[in-house]
């Protein structure tokens, strides 16, 4: 079966095509510059960059995996969650394209999709389901942090998520108070390398409270207040290190640790992590190395598959309709809040 799969729920246009469990092609568009100068994802002009650059990115996927339109076996989109008007663009397309090769159409839940970018690759490359694993997954982005069972193939259970800001918001907002641009997660990443992580230290909030929920924004509150104490620190740029150093410690101590716990009590012998911040180097170094000790395979997506792709999409989409998922009708709406429930 060959899939051309969209997504298009937050600042990237991607288009992919997949066929048999492996990806032929993955097109990707990021908004990124677009938002820097407002700080943030701005809904309209995600959704107006996303028209823009349907077209060129769908037929990009198609031109690198040589296929025309008509070997198209299904479409698929993301339905939710997502910001409406930036799902709605991929959405609808996706189903005007379904419609015009008169082929089936499924929509796709994006956190859903997230527990598959780390089985689209890999040599072989991905078709390969009997490579997955029962597993414990940590999505991280700047939208979600969610720890989610993976008991089989399309059966999952979210076990845990933020209660206030994800784990991406948290490195956004701290480098914004330390003057960093957006997003700041890759800067800090980078400045923290050269920092000393146990020169500040932050809270690790809910690290020991039971339970698989997160909380941040009282770590992103007490950076505010130690950087209002200390108006000059931002002048030295080892300081400047340190701090990023001490940040990042903090957010990665929380996610490794209570990831490792939930696997350990849900019995699983594989983790996995997926989402925009699982490029951040202490955190893969961190949850390998932590993996590696409590004898857990450790099973990151690759960098490229981090992030948000429409790979992730179509593999999901593909696995679904392989297993007897029935099609979505062509005037189905997107699903902007749509959680993610155990079939
Ligand atoms: O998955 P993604 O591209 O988009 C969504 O938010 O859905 O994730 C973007 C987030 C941003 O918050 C960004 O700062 C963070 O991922 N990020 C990182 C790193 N690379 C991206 N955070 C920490 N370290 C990184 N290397
Ligand atoms: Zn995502």
């Amino acid at each position: 079966m060959t899939l051309l799969a969209i997504e298009t729920s937050c600042d990237e246009t991607s288009a992919a095509v997949v066929r048999n469990g492996s990806v032929l092609s993955n097109s990707v568009s990021s908004q990124i510059q677009l938002h820097a100068e407002y700080g943030g994802v701005v809904p309209e002009l995600a959704a107006r960059e996303h028209l823009r650059n349907f077209l060129p990115v769908a037929r990009a996927a198609l031109s690198e995996a040589k296929i025309s339109a008509a070997g198209v076996d299904a479409v698929a989109a993301t339905q939710g969650p997502g910001l409406p008007t930036a799902l709605l663009v991929g959405f609808k397309a996706a189903q005007a394209i379904a419609f015009a090769l008169r082929k089936p159409f499924i929509g796709i839940h994006h956190h859903e999709a997230h527990l598959y970018s780390p089985w689209t690759s890999g040599d072989p490359p991905a078709a390969h389901f009997e490579l997955f694993q029962p597993n414990v997954s940590l999505i991280v982005s700047g939208g979600h942090t969610l720890l989610v069972l993976a008991e089989s193939e399309l059966k999952h259970r979210v076990l845990g998520s933020t209660m206030d800001d994800a784990a991406g918001e948290c490195f956004d907002k701290t480098g914004k108070l330390m003057g960093l641009p957006y997003p700041a997660g890759p800067e800090i990443d980078k400045l923290a390398e050269d920092g000393n992580p146990a020169a500040y230290d932050f809270p690790r909030p809910l690290l020991n409270e039971a339970g698989d929920d997160f909380s941040f924004s009282g770590l992103k509150t007490s950076v505010r207040y130690f950087l209002r104490d200390n108006p000059r620190l931002l002048e030295d740029a080892q300081r400047l290190r340190d701090l990023c150093a001490g940040i990042q410690a903090a957010i990665v101590d929380v996610l490794v640790k209570k990831t490792i716990r939930a696997a350990q009590r849900e019995g699983v012998r594989c983790v996995t992590a997926s989402g925009g911040v699982s490029c951040n180097r202490a955190l893969r170094d961190e949850l390998s190395r932590a993996c590696r000790r409590f004898g857990f395979d450790f099973h990151p997506a690759e960098k490229s598959f981090c992030t948000d792709n429409a790979a992730m999409i179509g593999i999901l989409a593909e696995r679904k309709l392989l297993a007897g998922a029935v099609p979505n009708s062509l005037d189905d709406e997107i699903a902007p809040s749509w959680q993610l429930a155990t079939p």
